[in-house]
């Protein structure tokens, strides 16, 4: 990828070189300081990969649902997925990270499978395809072992009769301009995807609707996310509840050159569907730093900053600080060559796959214990 390639990150669109300092300012939200990090770590008793090398760098009122939550007023998490295809292991790092805030917090978990947002976006998607990855990427969340009794997985279409009331309060409240200018809309947009960002406010005030309360609300997501929470933000206050908060993550790249991603190859990513076998071959594939010839590298060294195999060590498959500073500085110094590095690698992805997919199988006969059509229940009218 150019260097130069113009950033471009939108819910719908996300391509480019990142940089994160600029989406900070472009976006208005704060980035994550160590002293947060460390008042985040005394409530929930321990520290956290994906904090602690920054993969969730940004926030928005992250302090302030933490202070609500010291006086007593707990949170609810919301987080969510568009089903148009089958899930990478890239999707499942913001689920753990909500998982660990799930524990530690004991608090529930609203988790919207947007068959609706996909359905109206993806030219080439079927009803029925967009249905049969639903199912199949629920599977993907629960293997993470989300607690059934806090977890409400919502399904806009299925339960539209429970998200309705007030997702046509929110529409009323967002203009056309409003929608074009965040979204960027355009005339040739089908009236779906116009009227989607309605569907997406919803999950952020459910719980405090049915339940008749102000319950805060903590959003972990990808940054791309952002512009949603900046509509639901600016309507929850004028609908008598809190503006939620967010806690935001780096994408996790894809591997290839720049982390590029792109459903049509499938080499490009590791599917959770993908045997270890499979997944072996793509990392051996992977794109790295490396030089053109061994002999160049053992003499220059290779680069780190631009790997693919190391960003992944560094989010999730190699906690030990001081195991990732010593392959780096072997990395740096031509020690290793990178089929020796991808080595190590391939192993720990071919066994969390392996165990993610025995939990996967596990999960099969029950999904509908995590339904929010439990909620049905609780909704007075
Ligand atoms: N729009 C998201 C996607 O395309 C899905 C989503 C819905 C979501 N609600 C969310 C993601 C809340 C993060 C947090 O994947």
């Amino acid at each position: 990828m150019p260097d130069d390639e113009e950033m471009v990150v939108t819910p719908w669109e996300v391509r480019g070189k990142m940089d994160y300092d600029r989406l900070i300012e472009l976006f208005g939200t704060q980035r994550i300081t160590p002293e947060l990090k460390e008042k985040l770590y005394k409530m929930a008793g321990e520290e956290h990969i994906m904090l602690r090398r920054d993969l969730f760098f940004s926030h928005r009122d992250l302090d302030w649902i933490l202070t609500e939550y010291e006086k007593g007023n707990k949170f609810i998490i919301y987080t969510g997925r568009g089903p148009s295809g089958h899930v990478h292991i890239g999707h499942l790092v913001p689920w753990i990270f909500t998982k660990w805030m799930q524990e530690k917090f004991g608090t529930r978990l609203y988790f919207q499978l947007t068959d609706d947002e996909k359905y109206f976006f993806t030219p080439d998607l079927s009803l029925d395809d967009v249905k049969r990855y639903t199912y199949e990427n629920a599977l993907d969340l629960l293997a993470i072992g989300f607690e059934p009794e806090n977890t409400y997985v919502i399904q806009d279409i299925e339960h539209i009769d429970m998200m309705y009331e007030l997702a046509v309060q929110v529409a009323k409240k967002v203009t056309f301009s409003t929608a074009k200018a965040v979204f960027g809309f355009e005339n040739s947009m089908n009236i779906g995807g116009i009227w989607y960002p309605a569907m997406q406010a919803v999950p952020a005030f459910l719980h405090s609707w049915i339940y008749g309360t102000k319950t805060p609300c903590i959003i972990p997501c990808a940054i791309d996310q952002d512009p949603h929470w900046r509509v639901t933000r600016d309507v929850a206050e004028r609908l008598g509840y809190y503006k939620p908060a967010s806690i935001q993550n780096k994408f996790v790249p894809g591997l290839h050159e720049g982390g590029k991603m792109s459903a049509s190859d499938p080499m490009s990513a590791i599917f959770t569907t993908d045997t270890p076998k499979q997944a072996r071959k793509k990392v051996m594939a992977a794109y790295t730093g490396g030089r053109d010839t061994a002999e160049e590298q053992r003499k220059l060294g290779a680069n780190p900053d631009i790997c693919t195999v190391f960003m992944y060590y560094d989010f999730l498959f190699m906690p030990d600080d001081k195991e990732l500073a010593e392959i780096e500085r072997k990395c740096r110094g031509g020690e290793i060559l990178c089929g020796e590095c991808k080595q190590i690698l391939a192993p720990r992805i071919m066994e969390f796959l392996e165990k993610h997919q025995a939990a996967r199988e596990e999960v099969k006969d029950r999904v509908h214990e995590f339904s929010a059509a439990r909620l049905r229940e609780d909704i007075r009218r």
